[in-house]
């Protein structure tokens, strides 16, 4: 996978329901009128020059840059980076399970941050753990736990439930985004899903004292899940972290303090 271009190109499923054939700029020729082309080679147009546009962002991208020279897989690790560097949430001994890990950036910050196979943890504490878990392969990581399965998929989960023994979670991520469709309502209902189902690993798994940082869209059920987590968690707030492009309806929100059934 593409550094940050994740599956789809995720952001905005709210702002994509544009009917086909809506996209048609004001002003212009109308089809078959002197000087219109066929419609077939305006979209190829448009879309090479969509792609030189995209492609031309990333490379000049700060962030790309700072992350081909740390080694990151892709530049999404300063999103968890400077998410953490405000909440503290990444330290030695803990517990944490990676939801939509590939290809792996956020996970290899996990790994510095908890200090895995950088000897013991500090005041003779137990390592930390790492579970990745994935739809889509992902190269291992040295100390880490990789799970490839569809999180939807109830064999999915209980392989994951399973990985933890019996232990509790100081910290669920979940940065996982559908494969976009192109259809609003369709994409905003996957994503959606995913994060009711991140939220219920989280307060089935969390230590009482647990946190829940996931990434969402801004848009159609945003609110409803923002209300969901507050009722599972004493305290809720909205990161949009420097590195997120503000352009980009993802934000992240983290959610701490499980309440008590
Ligand atoms: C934005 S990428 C994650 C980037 C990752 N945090 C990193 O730093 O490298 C979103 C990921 O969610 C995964 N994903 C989407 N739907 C999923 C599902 N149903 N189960 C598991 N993973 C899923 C995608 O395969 C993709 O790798």
């Amino acid at each position: 996978m593409s550094a940050d271009k994740p599956a789809g190109k995720p952001a905005k499923p709210a702002k994509r329901a544009k009917p086909a054939g809506s996209a048609k700029a004001p002003g212009s020729a109308p089809k078959g009128s002197a000087g219109s082309r066929p419609a077939v080679a305006k979209g190829a147009k448009t879309k090479n020059r969509s792609n030189r546009a995209w492609i031309d962002r990333h490379v000049n991208d700060p962030y790309v840059q700072a992350a081909t020279r740390h080694g990151y897989r892709s530049r999404a690790a300063y999103k968890l980076a400077e998410i953490d560097q405000r909440d503290r949430l990444l330290r030695p001994g803990i517990t944490v399970v990676d939801l939509g890990a590939a290809p792996g950036s956020w996970t290899q910050v996990v790994v510095e941050r908890l200090r895995i196979g950088a000897g013991p943890a500090p005041g003779g504490r137990p390592p930390g753990r790492v579970i990745a878990l994935d739809i889509l392969p992902m190269d291992p990581i040295p100390g880490v736990e990789i799970i490839q399965g569809d999180f939807r998929e109830e064999a999915v989960a209980a392989r994951l439930a399973a990985a933890l023994q019996g232990g509790l979670v100081d910290l669920v991520l979940s940065d996982m985004a559908p494969n976009l469709s192109g259809i609003g309502a369709a994409d905003a209902a996957r994503s959606a899903h995913l994060w009711e189902l991140a939220l219920e690993f989280a307060l089935a798994h969390c230590k009482p004292d647990g946190a829940l940082l996931i990434k969402v869209f801004q848009g159609s059920g945003y609110s409803q899940f923002v209300e969901q987590l507050k009722r599972g968690f004493a305290r809720v707030a909205v990161r949009k972290p420097p590195s997120s492009r503000q352009e980009s309806a993802e934000t992240y929100l983290l959610a701490q303090g499980r309440k008590a059934e």
